[in-house]
């Protein structure tokens, strides 16, 4: 087991309806000496490609992003969460629908700060259903910017997301991928990397 795998299975907590709780460290408390071994192991992974920006997307996107931007020495876009309102014009915007929530937002991102030069590197928590992943996609290629990677703390393995991103082509890194758990006995199975 990794670092991450190592501290889920210590810290973390299995609730009903397949979802993983990491708010001891991870989404709620946060634990920053574990965003630094992320940063460090995300620049590792990615190392050689020439990312000059970090996007994510609010909320629990935005403090990993930003310790694993002072490892690559870049900015931080975090992708705002808006309800339905229009602001095309000044922003890209995407639909982002979560399955988790049910609900449905836009995702927007001023045109100020993505540009066609812009080699982005994606940024976030957790992977599922992969939709926060899509609109971010399509929020720099409308920008007509690249996607260098994208780097995910947890990816939940037995939802579909990361197979709909592999299967686009991108680099996807996720440090611990889950592919099962139990509420009642409380066990984690993580794939073999
Ligand atoms: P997606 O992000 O891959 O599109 O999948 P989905 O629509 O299912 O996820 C919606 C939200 O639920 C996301 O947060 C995601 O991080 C979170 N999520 C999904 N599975 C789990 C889980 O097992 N445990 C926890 N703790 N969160 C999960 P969000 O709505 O964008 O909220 P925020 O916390 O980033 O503000």
């Amino acid at each position: 087991m990794n670092f991450l795998e190592e501290r889920i299975v210590k810290d973390g907590g299995v609730k009903e309806g397949n979802v993983l709780k990491v708010d001891r460290f991870l989404n709620h408390q946060m634990d920053i000496e574990l965003f630094n071994e992320m940063g460090k192991e995300f620049y590792k992974r990615f190392e050689g490609k020439k990312i000059n920006k970090i996007l994510t997307i609010e909320a629990s996107g935005i403090g990993i992003a930003c310790i694993v931007a002072q490892y690559f020495h870049v900015p931080v876009v975090f992708a705002k969460k808006a309800k339905s309102i229009n602001i095309e014009g000044e922003s890209y915007v995407a639909d982002v629908e979560s399955f988790t929530h049910k609900v449905k937002n836009q995702v927007i991102v001023s045109k100020k700060v993505l540009s066609p030069e812009d080699r982005v590197l994606i940024i976030d928590d957790f992977l599922a259903n992969g939709c926060a992943l899509l609109g971010l996609i399509s929020i720099i290629q409308s920008a007509g910017a690249s996607v260098e990677g994208i780097g995910i703390a947890i990816e939940k393995g037995f939802q579909p997301g990361g197979t709909v991103i592999r299967n686009l082509g991108y680099q996807l890194e996720s440090l611990a991928i889950v592919e099962s758990m139990d509420e009642k006995t409380g066990e984690i199975v993580f794939r073999e990397q």
